[in-house]
């Protein structure tokens, strides 16, 4: 049987980074799952889709094809054939995952993948349910936090060294109306698992969160 690793929390928090290492020092699979939100989220944007209108919601669903290719342990998103990795990470499309990731049937649409992912290799899954629905069984579940100040100054580094124009102040509040939204929601909201482990790495370096991670799954693993 594969062995699991559900991590979840708000945005920013630095799950993908902190995932994707320690995925690396145990040899397993990274499944960023917001990435797939996020592309879900472009195809809407760029259609211009009513996320309101039911009908022409479906008909949009229909039409996206997710493909997920892994090259140099980086998963890389394609839509419909064509690799959008680096256009899902714009903060237009951040707040466009998020209310996406609201509707039931775009969560409905995603469920199957990623738990087949899961089925098939020893992976490190982060997202906002994967320990509370996703993946309920995981053997090791964490809820990676940090304060809001900190997440905005880490997303706000992140957007400016890949030279996206933005002020530490807007990130801070979309944020906040992100966390809000993804806590909200009716479907599958961000919350903490009775038996997942906090996290919280507001004043610990980025090799101490991976190696705090990396312990907790070895202990498990033992
Ligand atoms: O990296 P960051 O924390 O900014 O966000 P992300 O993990 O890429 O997720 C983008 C959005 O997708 C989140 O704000 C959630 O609304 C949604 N999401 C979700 O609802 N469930 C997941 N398992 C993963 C992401």
């Amino acid at each position: 049987m594969s062995f699991a690793i559900a991590v979840d929390g708000p945005a920013g928090a630095g799950k993908s980074t902190v995932s994707k290492r320690a995925a690396q020092k145990l040899h397993f699979v990274y499944v960023d799952t917001g990435a797939m939100y996020r592309t879900i989220a472009l195809y809407l944007l760029e259609h211009d889709v009513d996320t309101e209108d039911e009908e022409a919601l479906s008909e949009a669903l229909s039409k996206i094809r997710i493909g997920i290719e892994y090259r140099d342990q980086t998963q890389c998103m394609f839509l419909n054939g064509e690799d959008v990795s680096d256009r899902i990470r714009t903060p237009e499309v951040s707040q466009g995952a998020s209310v996406a990731a609201a509707i039931p049937a775009v969560r409905q649409k995603l469920l199957d993948l990623q738990r087949s992912m899961a089925a098939e290799a020893d992976v490190i899954m982060d997202g906002r349910d994967i320990g509370t629905n996703i993946l309920p069984d995981a053997q090791l579940k964490i809820f990676l936090t940090a304060s809001v100040e900190e997440r905005a100054r880490r997303r706000y580094l992140e957007l400016s060294q890949n030279g996206t124009a933005c002020s530490l102040e807007e990130i801070s509040r979309e944020i906040e109306e992100r966390d809000w939204r993804d806590s909200h929601r009716e479907t599958a909201p961000l919350c903490r698992a009775e038996d997942a482990v906090l996290l919280d790495t507001s004043d610990m370096t980025l090799d101490e969160a991976v190696d705090a991670l990396t312990q907790l799954a070895k202990e498990r693993m033992s």
